[in-house]
């Protein structure tokens, strides 16, 4: 089982995957916790190159690096945990190449989408769960998060709320585009928004209690 995270920066993914993965770890169900960009060998690498400020690479390049640190990732890290029977619990998958590189970056939507089966050769997560939060507040959210961390990225800089806004439309129209994409109001307390997402879950058929 392939489950994936999506949603705009500070809509609170990291947190949500924590609180399922402690689901699974008490009921006794063997998953991973990974993420994109940073979860394969190549990934934190990568993940410096993608996020840094000074990078300031063009948005091809953007596109492939992603996808390149992607095919990595599922070759070495998401099927090894599939076909070892475990779910993996994935921050990001291609639903954020669309939403930020098609809507966000606005490149052509057909070459993208042949990129992403090429180096995917069309893994498709099994539900997406996208936490929806408007881009303001979500991004108020992120950037109070992103001073207060000595470590930070810098990727907030390189982004205006228009692009926010953009990202944020697109995921709503893949949400309505794919069935496996579970809209969860994300404006809520932090423990109520988790009850969504096993509600959705035992809707969707994934766990059968919460
Ligand atoms: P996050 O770790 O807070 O989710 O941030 C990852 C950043 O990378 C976020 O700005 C979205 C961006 N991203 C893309 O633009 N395209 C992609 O395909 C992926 C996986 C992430």
């Amino acid at each position: 089982m392939f489950i994936t995270f999506e949603g705009v920066e500070g809509s609170g993914k990291t947190t949500q995957i924590g609180f399922l993965a402690q689901y699974f770890f008490k009921k006794g169900i063997p998953f991973i916790v990974t993420r994109e960009p940073g979860g394969s060998p190549i990934g934190s690498e990568l993940r410096k190159l993608l996020l840094s400020e000074e990078s300031k690479i063009n948005r091809t390049t953007e596109l492939l690096l992603y996808l390149a640190e992607r095919s990595e990732h599922i070759e070495k890290v998401i099927l090894p945990a599939l076909k070892d029977g475990k779910i993996v619990l994935c921050d990001r998958f291609s639903d954020a190449t669309r939403a930020y590189q098609i809507y966000g970056r606005k490149l052509q939507r057909e070459e993208v989408e042949n990129l992403i089966y090429f180096s995917t050769n069309g893994l498709e997560p099994d539900i997406t769960l996208l936490l929806r939060l408007d881009p303001e507040r979500a991004l108020s959210r992120a950037r109070r998060r992103d001073k207060a961390n000595l470590f930070s990225e810098g990727k907030f800089e390189s982004y205006d709320l228009d692009f926010h806004r953009r990202v944020y439309e697109g995921y709503e129209l893949l949400a309505k585009e794919y069935q496996r994409i579970k809209v969860i109001d994300a404006t809520g307390e932090k423990g109520d928004v988790f009850q969504e997402i096993l509600k959705a879950l035992i809707i969707a058929g994934v766990i059968s209690e919460a």
